[in-house]
């Protein structure tokens, strides 16, 4: 059995008194979970995020890297940084980092690789626009870019990364995909995971649906076979809110 893992994604909100009072708040209200409880925060906060979620079950995670060890690259953060702090996850390739900060399918495989060599967990993030679902093109986009993000890894890496399925034009907008068509789009790149490195590793492989998630639509969403959790932006950056999600199977 695959676990679900929740996980907020925060984007560029909150300020370090903002995050110690969400963390502090959400803290009793997951304490008892199963699911796997994930808030990729700024970088600002990730130093506050890490001490307030001490001794809870709640893993905190940056929202970007750099696939360098470090260098002339002014303003960017590396995987050993974000490591030395504790940080444990990391999301890859967010449509809003491919859209407005020129990462492409390259940049994003050379990131996971580095996740990896710095023992971080990434976070894929994959997904087709308004335009490529109205194309018919779902299947085609998100098989291709899981395919090239996963590009050269290890089957046990391959097994180790979390992918998130997320519809662009489902973002921050409030249209969410069915779960049925989000269960199916699951499906494929399951598949094409299959294709590559076998059932057996596909089968482990732990994949998200984002999109527009919130509590009265997380269980729908997560009770079907292939939807393995989510990326969960908006409804993260309330402790209430995002326990209810997280505690969707209660
Ligand atoms: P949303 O964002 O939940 O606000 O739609 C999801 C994401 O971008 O990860």
């Amino acid at each position: 059995m695959r676990r679900k893992v929740i996980a907020g994604n925060w984007k560029m909100n909150m300020l370090p008194n903002e995050a110690i009072s969400m963390i502090t708040e959400l803290t009793p209200l997951v304490k008892d979970s199963e699911n796997e409880v994930v808030l990729c925060v700024p970088y600002t906060d990730l130093f506050y995020a890490l001490l307030t979620a001490q001794d809870t079950n709640i893993k905190i995670g940056a929202q970007n890297m750099h696939f360098e060890e470090k260098g002339a690259y002014t303003g960017e953060v590396s995987g050993p940084m974000l490591k030395s702090i504790g940080v444990e996850y990391v999301i890859i390739g967010h449509s809003e980092r491919r859209q407005y900060f020129a990462e492409t399918d390259e940049t994003v495989n050379k990131k996971i690789k580095a996740a990896f060599a710095n023992d971080l967990k990434p976070i894929v993030c994959v997904g087709e626009s308004l335009d490529e679902k109205e194309a018919g093109k779902t299947a085609e986009i998100i098989t291709n870019q899981t395919k090239l993000a996963l590009e050269g890894l290890t089957n046990e890496q391959v097994r180790n990364t979390i992918i998130a399925y997320e519809p662009i034009w489902a973002i921050g907008t409030g249209k969410t995909a069915t779960s049925e068509d989000a269960n199916n789009s699951i499906k494929c790149i399951r598949s094409k995971i299959a294709e590559i490195y076998g059932n057996d590793v596909a089968q482990d492989v732990i994949i998200q649906y984002g999109g527009s998630v919130k509590s009265s639509n997380a269980k729908e969403l997560f009770e079907t076979s292939d939807i393995d959790g989510g990326l969960i932006g908006g409804a993260s950056l309330k402790a209430e809110e995002f326990s209810k999600i997280v505690n969707y199977n209660k």
